[in-house]
């Protein structure tokens, strides 16, 4: 049963050139590789990469069973071959118990399926059965089948060789001669072996309070993560994790994932009776209805997972490497995120020529990049009351349109960037009266505004080629570098009264296909163009709109304080590559408390910087200290964005204080950040060991801002600094520390 030399072993190479070997044993294959086996004898499928391995198999009855998800396994482990559970009871039976790749309802089945048909006969049972397996285009593609229906399934998997990330979906294909209703259509599901210890961690908040971390301890029970919202929310994000009690930020087991679906979506996280526990995610099943006509098929979203001995810092730091190397338009190397300033909370509505010009002026002195107009520039949006809808260039704040503005903007050596929100309508605006139909509605229903808004109804092909017609022009016409995305309100009333009554439903999906095709498409036609993803803060966060958008704004909540909570719980899922993070005013806005511009700085250094103050309200020693943090942060960001993090202090649950630390992927740079919330009793800042350096290395440190206890030396090994570590001078309310450690050039 030894996979590795089993005569009949079949190896494939998912990496790179696809190679097909055939009846000889396997040399281990290099760690940098991901491999599928395929071991005849046993019937077991095995997925390896990196420190990661994945092994599913056949069991008597044909059924696709769940084997083990974890560390990596040596090739030569026999594994034994799938066998489905005996009856416990005749109230837990075989096939229920039995964990499956993927379990359609049908037989004895009562945990969360994965699929959930309805035959226009009545009929409801679904029991799904291996057929065959391929493998293309690096995907090892395994085939379901009914037992007596033409139903099949096609389950997909791809396993990254850098981080052991599996990437999972299904294809539901209808080949019997009648259409079938799809009720639930999961992308996959994950299976985990009994223990009494899981901890389930995810993420949730509400607008501006985004990203709480929460950690709960799993009991036999299903706890269910969703939106029901039409798209991703604010309330829960499509990422969980799971650790044990040996499990913490630096070491220990943790299964992590997250979705690829930007509607409404739903993870269960369900320990059965034996303790055993099923991961299963996809689409939402709540009011979902897909029709599947006779040679139809559906698509689910993708469900990336992975493993990691290393605890939820090194989870985080797998899915940001994958995020920046796998899902980002512009990976495997994305562009640096540019510094950039938004007018939002400097003018809110009030957006004209003079006054944008002004801001850009001052905002290109302190070294911006990118000046982004927000709300307020077409139409008559005065305030939020009106005007959404209607794209065109307000003439009485921009008589000549947008290009002196844009004009100024570059001669300033700064590209220009604008806000849309192209999925939306006031009905006070010229296309919601000519159109009033086009909006998600049933039909004389009332229409549940939230912010004097409705949503368009993406899903009608009309609608998708209005919009993507409209945007098409904008940013042919004027040389625009980037569009703030935004979303502001969830679905209600989500019916498509255009659409036949069998086909209503498909609402749920189509919308999400259809804003997909159309950031495809604007990407493809333009190609420079890059985008945020914004959803009155982090409201559409997720790992479908992120293979579409180069950022998302996290919040709307500027405080730089809150931030600090905020950014934490966000880098537990998503890379700060695309944590777009700006410097506002002080009192802020939100919750009036009083901050330095230093302090404000940091805060942001710690994502990808963006400047949204008033600078109009600034003097010379602001601009002074902003040029310098600027151009200090210019010299960090790849360090910041796209290398390694490590949360040394938590901000979560009212810590005084909280520390990151950044390392470049090349181990050149280091970069710590500190904050303080206030001093008391006159004690000491805790003393920070640094993570991730190379214990002989040198590394010199300088300080961007406060400073280290005196007597700490300007140059010591990185055992030193991770082992003594290091002491901050740090007194004080609302304090920050960022300090940079760069390797020496020798080894003295
Ligand atoms: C949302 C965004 C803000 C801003 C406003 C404009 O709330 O999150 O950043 O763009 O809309 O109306």
């Amino acid at each position: 049963m030894k996979i590795e030399t089993s005569p009949s072993v079949r190896r494939l190479s998912l990496l790179g050139a696809l190679s097909l070997v055939l009846g000889i044993s396997m040399a281990h294959e290099a760690a940098s590789a991901a491999s599928f086996y395929f071991n005849e004898s046993s019937r077991l499928f095995a997925l390896h990469a990196q420190n990661v391995s994945y092994i599913f198999g056949i069991n008597e009855r044909g059924e696709l069973q769940a084997m083990h998800w974890g560390g990596r396994l040596a090739d030569s482990d026999a594994i034994p071959a799938a066998q489905a559970d005996r009856d416990h009871s005749s109230f837990e039976l075989s096939t229920s118990t039995t964990p499956q790749e993927y379990p359609g309802w049908g037989a004895a089945f009562y945990g969360e399926p994965a699929l959930k048909l309805s035959f226009p006969d009545g009929n409801r049972d679904l029991v799904l059965r291996y057929v065959s397996h391929r493998v293309e285009s690096q995907r090892l593609l395994v085939q379901l089948k009914d037992i007596s229906r033409d139903v099949r399934v096609e389950l997909r998997y791809e396993m990254d060789a850098e981080s052991g990330i599996l990437a999972r979906s299904a294809r539901i294909e209808n080949h019997t001669r009648q259409a079938l209703v799809v009720q639930q259509a999961a992308a996959a599901a994950f299976s985990l072996p009994a223990a009494d210890d899981y901890r389930l961690y995810s993420l949730s908040g509400q607008w501006a309070g985004e990203w709480n971390l929460d950690e709960r301890r799993l009991a036999p029970g299903m706890t269910v993560l969703e939106s029901r919202r039409g798209s991703t929310g604010h309330q829960h994000n499509p990422w969980f994790a799971i650790a044990q009690n040996v499990s913490n930020e630096e070491s220990g087991p943790v299964w992590f994932g997250a979705l690829a679906w930007s509607g409404s979506w739903r993870i269960s996280v369900e320990q059965d009776s034996t303790h055993r526990l099923r991961i299963t995610g996809g689409y939402n099943p709540f009011d979902f209805s897909y029709r599947l006509a006779s040679g139809e098929a559906l698509e689910t979203p993708v469900f990336y997972a992975g493993y990691t001995q290393g605890g939820l810092g090194e989870a985080s730091r797998l899915m940001h490497r994958f995020q920046v190397t796998h899902i980002l338009p512009q990976s495997p190397q994305p562009r640096l995120r540019p510094v950039l300033y938004n007018s939002w909370e400097a003018t809110q509505f009030d957006v004209d020529a003079a006054g944008q010009t002004k801001l850009a002026e001052m905002a290109a002195k302190i070294g911006v990049e990118r000046f982004v107009m927000d709300d307020g520039w077409f139409g008559a949006r005065n305030n939020d009351k009106a005007g959404l809808g209607d794209w065109t260039v307000n003439p009485k704040k921009f008589p000549n349109g947008l290009k002196p503005l844009i004009d100024t903007v570059k001669s300033l050596n700064m590209d220009f960037g604008l806000w849309v929100e192209p999925e939306m309508v006031n009905p006070d605006s010229d296309l919601y009266r000519r159109h009033p139909d086009w909006v998600l509605n049933f039909s004389g229903r009332p229409r549940t505004e939230g912010r004097n808004q409705l949503v368009l109804n993406l899903a009608r092909a009309d609608v998708r080629n209005h919009v993507f017609k409209m945007l098409d022009d904008l940013l042919t016409r004027n040389d625009i570098a980037f569009l703030k995305w935004d979303y502001n309100r969830n679905w209600s009333e989500p019916g498509w009264s255009a659409q036949k009554l069998e086909d209503q439903q498909k609402v749920y999906v189509a919308y999400v296909d259809n804003l997909y095709w159309i950031l495809r498409r604007l990407r493809e036609r333009h190609p420079k163009v890059e985008i945020e993803s914004c959803s009155g803060g982090g409201g559409r966060v997720d790992l479908g709109i992120l293979r579409l958008t180069d950022e998302v704004w996290p919040s709307d909540n500027t405080d730089p304080y809150d931030r600090l909570s905020i950014q934490d719980g966000f880098t537990y899922a998503y890379t700060p590559a695309v944590m777009m993070a700006w410097v506002t005013d002080s009192p802020n806005w939100l919750n009036q408390r009083s901050t330095s511009l230093e302090y404000r700085f940091l805060s942001s250094m710690q994502g990808s910087l963006g400047i949204g103050a008033n600078l109009t309200h600034w003097n010379e020693p602001d601009f002074e200290l902003a040029r310098r943090l600027v151009g200090e942060y210019k010299a960090i960001r790849g360090t910041v964005q796209q290398g390694r993090l490590y949360r040394l202090i938590s901000p979560r649950k009212g810590s005084q204080h909280s520390a990151t630390q950044s390392v470049s992927n090349n181990g050149a740079q280091a970069v710590l950040f500190a904050f303080l919330h206030s001093s008391s009793t006159g004690s000491a800042y805790p003393r920070i060991q640094l993570r991730g350096l190379e214990a002989q290395a040198r590394y010199h440190v300088r300080s961007i801002a406060g400073k280290a206890e005196s007597g700490t030396p300007e140059e010591a090994s990185g055992a030193y600094w991770m082992t003594r570590g290091i002491n901050l001078d740090l007194k004080g309310d609302f304090r920050a520390a960022a300090l940079v450690f760069d390797r020496a050039a020798q080894a003295k």
